[in-house]
């Protein structure tokens, strides 16, 4: 008799794991500092607390599409409702992106490192997986090694923009290379809220309609828990998501949450403010003891520690024991061990981490 594994589709094997095991050790301990992961560290406002609380009482009810956000949504891209496509975090978007361009053997291409959930979504929908390592001297993208790896399976590609974990932006020009391909191209704009000065990629949409853009409201918006995200394409584009997307994916909590946060402009202003100030904070802190911050503009700074003979392991284990901190593991890139992420925390969780910095890394 067939083995209950034999009757399940071959790639679920074979497809990469995403782990999240460390937010359970993370929810398990509360009082170490939850530095490990791109969460914001300031919980919801009373307003969107309250805007949740009371949509609650209409719980019984299936959600509509949501007319009214859609139409805000799409007002901050120059775009009208039916461009946007709401849904459960972008990590939906990234789910659903795979099913709609890849057909099993169909090839995706990556940079790396990168947000480890594109790799196994591709291959739970049957796809391949082709990456290119970021260029060696700056931890730019290989825009050139991108191009030269598309071949007549390649279905779908990928920039995030600010990069993770890099937090580096790519220039226009290289960007508009990847769209001159024709190929479908998510850019991922989950960080570009942290640099409101910073134009969304809305513009390229016009000329390309193989583009679209993936947004989160679990940066920020501090809204990783309540899940909230939206996708912005034509409305062909948007079309296939919601076809791909469950019906009544997104919550009415979510929803409410999302139109009372936007009512609120303060509140992400004084976030992003929180997250910019210590960003800072680290950067100087870190050059101080001769390591290497990445310039960032997400909620995330990757740090060179090469330099210092530590592998990444070792500096985890000693933030833990040091500072009762997590920190977030970076693989070697370019065959270098070392390299760490951070995001700001709280002003005690950051705190422990300069500590950590200057104890750890400072004492010769
Ligand atoms: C680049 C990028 N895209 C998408 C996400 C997923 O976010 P969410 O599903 O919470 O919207 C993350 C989370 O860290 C990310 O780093």
């Amino acid at each position: 008799m067939k083995q209950l594994k034999d009757w399940f589709v071959p790639w679920l094997s074979t497809a990469r794991e995403y782990n999240t095991g460390i937010l359970d050790k993370a929810w398990a301990k509360p009082d170490y500092g939850r530095l490990m992961l791109n969460e914001n560290p300031l919980p919801p406002s009373e307003k969107v607390i309250r805007a949740v609380t009371d949509i609650l009482s209409k719980g019984n009810r299936y959600p509509d599409s949501m007319l009214r956000l859609r139409t805000r949504l799409g007002k901050l891209h120059n775009q009208g409702p039916d461009n946007i496509g709401l849904c459960n975090g972008s990590s939906e978007i990234i789910d659903c992106m795979m099913r709609i361009f890849l057909q099993p053997g169909d090839e995706f291409i990556i940079s790396t490192p990168t947000f480890e959930l594109f790799p196994p979504r591709a291959e739970l929908a049957g796809g391949k997986v082709v990456s290119v390592p970021l260029r060696k001297e700056d931890l730019q993208y290989d825009v050139d090694g991108m191009l030269k790896a598309i071949t007549p399976k390649t279905k779908l590609m990928l920039v995030i923009n600010p990069n993770n974990p890099t937090g580096i932006f790519i220039d226009d020009k290289d960007l508009i290379r990847f769209c001159e391909t024709g190929i479908p191209l998510c850019i991922d704009e989950a960080y570009l809220d942290y640099h409101p000065e910073i134009p969304s990629k809305d513009f390229l949409l016009r000329k390309y309609p193989q583009v679209f853009l993936s947004h989160t409201f679990s940066k920020a918006y501090g809204f990783a828990g309540i899940r909230f995200g939206y996708v912005v394409g034509t409305e062909e584009m948007v079309k296939a998501f919601n076809a791909m997307f469950l019906p009544w994916n997104v919550s009415l909590m979510a929803m409410a949450a999302a139109e009372a946060i936007l009512d609120n402009p303060e509140e992400v202003a004084a976030k992003v403010k929180h997250n910019n100030r210590w960003m800072e904070i680290f950067t100087k802190e870190l050059v101080q003891v001769g390591l290497k911050p990445f310039p960032a503009h997400g909620n995330y700074m990757l740090i060179d520690a090469t330099m210092t003979g530590k592998t990444t392991a070792e500096i985890l284990a000693a933030g833990m024991e040091m500072e009762r901190i997590f920190l977030k593991s970076i693989k070697t890139i370019h065959g270098r061990d070392g390299y760490f992420r951070v995001p700001p925390g709280v002003d005690e969780e950051n705190e422990r981490f300069v500590r950590f910095v200057r104890n750890y890394f400072g004492k010769k």
